[in-house]
């Protein structure tokens, strides 16, 4: 018999330090590991709306309509751009990394008439940016990204629904690097739609997608709603606009079964539900504004600690998201081999990058599980250790020292 059917799986043991995925939350994969229950089970119905709750609290909304996609976080972002745009909508993206380019390739294949803006890698957009394209282009729909883990950027959002409400346009954001790990009020600032995923500071591995929809954007999709044939009933009445373009993706359709009529659409991933639902119990139990401060307070020491092995970081340092943080790559050394290095003698795994960025910078995350002190004090260490193998000729041995400096200054030290 080959090795491969005799041996059990066995990952090798990581600390994922980059821009997500992360190491899951232990409560979070015990939580994973519980039996399967029916689709039906009054247990199981109980379970869903229980994580519609604990998710109003994580996107800070009363929104009723506060559900899972399954899927990663693009399926939540799909799910929301192609029930909103039909062929021929106008969507305008503001586009500040990779992710913003994401949403407009997925708005594109929905077949909207897609308009984008940009700014460089590195910087946000401010309102007068965004109110100035509002006017010229008259969107149905603006499309942004929180935090794009490509450039490290948190985009502020606080202004733009007022813009949004002003020009009777719908916002929607990409929440799912920033979500738990950066301020993000969903009411307060006028979100009509934001989606997520688990595997950044929710401390979950990808896989489900919670979204929050308000009633307006809900009004909205449900001009579109069309019952599929063989759960259909007479009782069932097609929308006045055309169907969406996608049956997984039918958001009308999984507000009905996530809804009192329970109909039935794909079967639900039972595991991803459990595990969901606690990446937003832990959480909640911590308190979303010290999650918040948390992300705050290990990515600043991973910062000074970067800062103090003399590593350029990149971006406006005004915007940076909390949970990571991006550094040039020091041009006497080859990046790859100290990412190489990091993985194969220490178990730690730091990120490369993307587009104009790729090979340029290195990333370096302090999220979920991993925003704690211990993760970012072996990471920093471990770093430092690997430039000076491979002949970086900055400071030696200061970065895990900044770092335990700037932990005792702290009011609040954290673990
Ligand atoms: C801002 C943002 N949006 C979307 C995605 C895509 O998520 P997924 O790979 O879970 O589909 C990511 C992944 O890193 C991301 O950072």
């Amino acid at each position: 018999m080959p090795d491969y059917d005799i041996h059990t799986l066995q990952p090798p043991t990581r600390l994922l330090m980059g821009p997500g995925p992360i190491n899951a939350d232990p409560r979070v994969l015990r939580a994973m590991s519980h039996q399967l229950i029916g689709q039906y089970d009054p247990a199981m119905t109980g379970f869903m709306n229980e994580t519609m709750a604990r998710y109003r609290q994580v996107f800070q909304t009363k929104n009723h309509w506060t559900l899972l996609v399954d899927g990663t976080s693009r399926a939540g972002i799909e799910a929301v751009l192609v029930s909103a745009l039909k062929p021929g909508d106008k969507v305008l993206v503001p586009v500040m990394g990779r992710f913003g380019h994401l949403l407009a390739e997925i708005a594109q294949r929905a077949q909207a008439e897609v308009h984008t803006i940009e700014v460089p890698w590195g910087q946000v957009f401010t309102p007068d940016q965004i109110e100035d394209a509002v006017k010229k282009i008259k969107p149905k729909l603006l499309a942004m990204v929180q935090g794009d883990t490509s450039t490290t950027m948190n985009q502020p959002l606080e202004h733009i629904g007022a813009i949004c409400k002003n020009h009777d346009v719908l916002f929607y954001c990409d929440a799912t690097a920033s979500i738990a790990g950066n301020t993000l009020k969903t009411d307060e600032w006028g979100l009509d739609a934001v989606s997520a995923g688990l595997q950044k500071c929710l401390g979950g591995p990808s896989g489900s997608s919670p979204i929050t929809l308000s009633d307006y954007f809900v009004e909205h999709i449900k001009k579109r709603k069309r019952v599929e044939a063989g759960i259909r009933t007479n009782a069932h009445i097609d929308g006045v606009e055309p169907m969406i373009r996608s049956n997984y993706f039918d958001l009308v359709m999984i507000l009905d079964y996530w809804g009192e009529e329970r109909l039935n659409h794909h079967t639900e991933a039972t595991s991803m539900l459990y595990c969901a639902s606690e990446c937003a119990r832990i959480l909640n139990n911590e308190g979303i504004d010290n999650a918040v401060f948390r992300h705050k307070l290990h990515g600043q020491a991973m910062l000074h600690g970067v800062k103090a092995l003399g590593l350029k970081v990149f971006g406006d340092p005004l915007h940076k998201m909390n949970n990571v943080v991006g550094v040039y790559i020091p041009s006497e050394v080859d990046g790859d081999a100290v990412r190489q290095q990091m993985l194969t003698d220490f178990g730690i795994e730091i990120g490369t990058s993307f587009g104009p960025l790729h090979g340029k910078i290195w990333r370096i995350g302090t999220m979920g599980y991993n925003a704690r002190k211990s993760a970012v004090l072996q990471t920093l260490a471990c770093l430092d250790a690997c430039l000076q193998n491979n002949g970086y000729r900055g400071p030696k041995g200061e970065a895990a020292k900044a770092a335990i400096d700037y932990y005792k200054l702290q009011p609040s030290q954290g673990e």
